[in-house]
């Protein structure tokens, strides 16, 4: 390749031997323009004036969509050695939001996601009930279904009693019947009733939960462990209702029916998932989503003029990065993407023209790649493989050499394609299967890293740091104040500690 200033000619000559049919070929192509593509670490922020006392003053509010807020601008990556219920519940704790994977059954997804919006609700609008016939084997198996651990007995809709663990958890013998064990005395309290009030009831009495009544229905059940996490969790992120939020991701095939199940669980947004989201399938996937009133997370794109046709389909979210990802080979193997910094530019110009957020998702290997994507005009990022190492996280733990990690996959990996197909067709070990994968992914490990608020803390305080070096107080001031410097192998090596052991 030749470069004469701006003026790139690309020269190639492809021998394939002389017993082959093709002919020989020479490809000559000139090309005017090339567009130079950066990534995370080739720039730096620019260090401006900041009028802030102190670091925490800097805030971490932002958005998903115009209608779903951030507390904290991080999202948990839909991969299935990443989410599961319990990560996804520690992410929001902290005011940032998870997207289940869908890599399940729809029933599967819509349990995960049931979970994470029964997890922290001061009041429980529909608990599990049973009947005063049923017995003690089949609360049990209604309980570990639900991962719970009381049930309101009623009959119709009226509350009877409550069978809690104080009630059954010295019973050895599971045929006994609900009437026989549960609680009779009953301490309700009236739709509406405040939060200050039902705790009163529950000191007055000694007791754990109250059962919330209007007239003689029931209407829901408040517990104090509920109420302790609100007061421990104070910028979770809570829908309307008080819930933890999640988002449930949808592919181009299933996605109605998924996300119709999803949505009956309470999900606050659905993100439609596709490594190569400037596509038809997207559009189309979108476009359908729409018509069930909520907001529509589309992607991935890396480009200005993908992330245009998505918002033209009716996404209210674009998620960015083709290929930046930890475990990602898709550059490798399709020759396709953009490093991150570029992509984010470019998708920055349509989605400010439009006043659509959207996410940096892929490659974050720390709190400065995350100034860095703000920076550029991100409202948030999505992290992988940072949260695969939490303990929260499903992926398998293991130890090697007396330290600690955590398996972490790629959902276009070898592992991740067998898996779906084992769970589309029953099995998939044979041969063929394995022969017609294109993998993009790979499977690797990670070293343990803690819980998900020990990863997000320094995050976060590495955050505030780079928003007062931007002169900004507010992510907001991020994005018009932030200026990008270009920076050489000489300044990446100034960057990291140099020319010292360290510790
Ligand atoms: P990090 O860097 O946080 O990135 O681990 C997470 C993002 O990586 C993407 N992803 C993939 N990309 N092949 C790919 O090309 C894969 O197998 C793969 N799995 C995940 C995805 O966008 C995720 O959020």
């Amino acid at each position: 390749m030749l470069q004469n200033n701006n003026i790139f000619i690309l020269s190639s000559r492809i021998h394939l031997g002389k017993d082959t049919s093709f002919p020989i070929l020479t490809v000559h192509k000139e090309c005017d323009w090339m567009e130079l593509a950066l990534s995370y670490d080739d720039v730096l922020l620019k260090p401006k004036y900041s009028s802030l006392n102190s670091r925490s003053e800097a805030t971490l509010e932002s958005k998903l969509t115009n209608n779903v807020p951030l507390h904290i601008p991080l999202c948990m990556a839909n991969m299935d050695s990443v989410v599961n219920a319990k990560s996804a519940i520690a992410l929001a704790r902290m005011g940032g939001i998870a997207f289940m994977h869908q890599f399940m059954t729809i029933e599967q997804q819509a349990l995960e996601i049931r979970k994470v919006k029964r997890a922290a609700n001061v009041l429980v609008e529909d608990p599990i009930t049973i009947t005063e016939e049923k017995t003690l084997a089949d609360a049990k198996k209604l309980m570990s279904e639900n991962h719970i651990t009381t049930l309101v007995v009623v009959k119709g809709k009226t509350p009877v009693g409550i069978l809690t663990r104080r009630d059954y958890s010295f019973e050895e013998d599971d045929t006994v019947l609900v009437k026989d064990l549960m609680t009779t005395t009953l301490i309700t309290a009236s739709l509406g009733s405040s939060v200050d009030d039902e705790i009163a009831l529950m000191k007055k009495h000694k007791i754990e939960k109250v059962i919330v009544v209007d007239k003689d229905k029931l209407k829901g059940l408040v517990t104090m462990k509920d109420i302790r996490m609100r007061r421990k969790w104070p910028h979770a992120l809570r829908d309307k209702k008080g819930r933890l939020m999640i988002v449930g991701c949808v592919g181009v095939k299933d996605y109605l029916e998924r996300a119709k199940a999803l949505i009956a669980e309470g999900v606050d947004a659905i993100c439609v998932d596709l490594a190569h989201g400037h596509s038809k399938h997207m559009i189309d996937a979108v476009k359908g989503l729409k018509k069930l009133n909520i907001g529509v997370i589309a992607g991935n794109v890396c480009t200005a003029e993908g992330a245009e046709a998505l918002i033209k389909a009716g996404a209210d979210c674009i998620k960015v990065g083709v290929g930046p990802g930890s475990a990602c080979t898709t550059r490798l193997v399709s020759g396709a993407g953009i490093p991150q910094i570029t992509a984010l530019l470019d998708v920055a110009k349509t989605c400010k023209k439009h006043n659509i957020p959207f996410i940096a998702d892929g490659g974050i290997k720390g709190s400065g790649d995350i100034v860095k994507a703000l920076a550029a005009g991100a409202h948030s990022v999505m992290i992988g493989g940072l949260f695969a190492g939490t303990e929260e996280s499903p992926g398998e733990t293991f130890i090697k050499n007396g330290k600690k990690f955590k398996l972490f996959r790629g959902m276009a990996s070898l592992g991740a394609n067998l898996g779906r197909q084992e769970r589309i067709n029953g099995d998939s070990k044979n041969v063929e299967d394995i022969n017609k994968v294109n993998a993009e992914g790979v499977e690797a490990t990670v070293p343990f890293r803690g819980s998900v608020q020990e990863v997000v803390q320094p995050l976060l305080r590495g955050i505030r740091s780079g928003i007062s070096y931007c002169g900004a107080k507010t992510i907001e001031e991020v994005h018009k104040n932030a200026e990008f410097v270009r920076i050489t192998s000489g300044g990446k090596r100034e960057s990291n500690p140099h020319d010292i052991d360290v510790l």
